[in-house]
């Protein structure tokens, strides 16, 4: 038979589906799983999406549609990231993507030839890792460990961006922390990449409408506006708007990068559907109550997660300020035995495997994310299950001996 193309072999399936497949696995069973494991938002967007999107159904043309996305779709994208302080951008700096992912792999083909530095914060969202794999850049990892609140600190990326990286690729809120930088941190930051123009920067950031505690959403390029010709803003529906499958994202960023992604699109996806792009308008342009009363409810999960999580002796976890997700350091389970079940914990895998076994609990382990140390809690299942799922996770961190 003949063979896969090479870079298959650095290609893997995403780690938090596996665990996702798991635990859907076990309900389909019977078993009472609360699954803390998969990012997504759990709540439908409001009637005027699928309104638009059956409007459109009802006079679509049938044809193919824009390689960068469709004008009016763009020019809601753009009113938004108006709204949100990086201006002066028009359609040409612009172009969409069947998901933030996809924009993110076409920016990574587009900036990155075989070999180059690829520089980005760990932990950092899985399919970073991924992407830089199959396109065989030379990743060049920055730790952040719990100690410094998983952030980084401009003299980790003075250090980083003096090896002349071809792309830092940085998240912010974070996941799988939901740190956020804050104002200051965010200026420091950028008076760094200002130092170092051989660097492209994207940042990856999906959740800026998802911020707590007043801590509010900052961008290198609110702090340097300079910095616009080697900044790109990557966005999505997929989070603020409860559209995950509905595979919408967006860049904004210099001219010659948003032609190299439309030129992709072009070769890849040709466009995203009339009817997505409906509805996307319709999301970007209607009421904005549904991302707004999400985050206040998010909010209020973080500190009831937080809460319990402060129970837990030996368990120790950065405040997140924004995004859906907590990710505490379970390190302290490591070389002991659940009492109940047997079942040894040496590591992070073993602790979400027994949890799962144990209580139905579904958690993603930290090394799918570049930190061991850690397991993910996505807090956005329905609110009825957030205390029981949590009241488990105590009780056997309590088993443990
Ligand atoms: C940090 C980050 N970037 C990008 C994405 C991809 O989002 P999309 O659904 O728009 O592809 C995700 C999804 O979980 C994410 O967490």
């Amino acid at each position: 038979m003949p063979q896969l193309a090479r870079r298959m072999g650095r290609a893997k399936p995403s780690a938090i589906m596996l665990v996702a497949e798991k635990a859907k696995q076990l309900k389909a069973e019977g078993r009472d799983i609360i699954s803390f494991s998969i990012g997504v938002p759990n709540f439908l967007p409001g009637a005027h999406v699928y309104e638009a999107a059956r409007a459109a159904l009802d006079k679509d043309s049938g044809q193919y549609g824009s390689n960068r996305g469709a004008d009016a779709m763009l020019d809601a994208f753009l009113k938004h990231v108006e709204g949100i302080g990086l201006t002066g951008y028009a359609r040409a700096n612009c172009a969409s993507g069947i998901g933030a992912k996809h924009v993110i792999y076409n920016l990574c083909e587009a900036l990155l030839d075989e070999g180059d530095g690829f520089a980005f914060a760990t932990p950092y969202w899985t399919s970073y890792i991924d992407i830089g794999e199959i396109l065989d850049a030379d990743i060049q990892l920055l730790p952040c460990p719990p100690e410094q609140d998983y952030k980084l600190t401009p003299e980790q990326l003075d250090a980083a961006l003096a090896k002349k990286p071809k792309v830092f690729l940085f998240n912010n809120p974070s996941n799988p922390t939901g740190m956020v930088y804050t104002k200051d941190e965010i200026a420091a930051l950028a008076d760094v990449v200002a130092k170092h123009p051989d660097t492209w920067i994207i940042t990856d950031d999906i959740y800026n409408r998802m911020v707590f505690d007043g801590v509010g959403y900052h961008n290198f390029l609110h702090a340097r506006p300079e910095l616009r010709d080697r900044v790109i803003f990557v966005d999505s529906l997929s989070k603020t708007y409860g559209m995950p499958g509905w595979r919408v994202g967006f860049m904004a960023g210099p001219e010659a990068v948003a032609k190299a992604v439309t030129t992709l699109n072009s070769n890849h996806i040709t466009n995203i559907p009339e009817v997505t792009t409906a509805a996307a308008v319709a999301a970007l342009t209607g009421p904005q109550d549904v991302p707004e009363q999400k985050n206040a409810e998010f909010q209020a999960k973080r500190d009831q997660v937080m809460a319990v999580l402060a129970q837990i002796p030996g368990v120790v976890c950065p405040k997140p300020q924004g995004a859906f997700y907590v990710f505490p350091d379970i390190s302290v389970a490591f070389g002991k035995t659940h009492g109940p079940t047997g079942a040894k914990i040496a590591n992070d895998v073993d602790l979400c495997n027994a949890l799962l076994d144990a209580k139905g609990v579904a958690c993603v382990p930290g090394s799918a994310f570049g930190e061991p140390r850690a397991l993910r809690i996505s807090y956005t299942c329905p609110t009825a299950q957030l205390a029981p799922g949590m009241e488990r996770i105590r009780e056997f961190f309590s088993e443990l001996g």
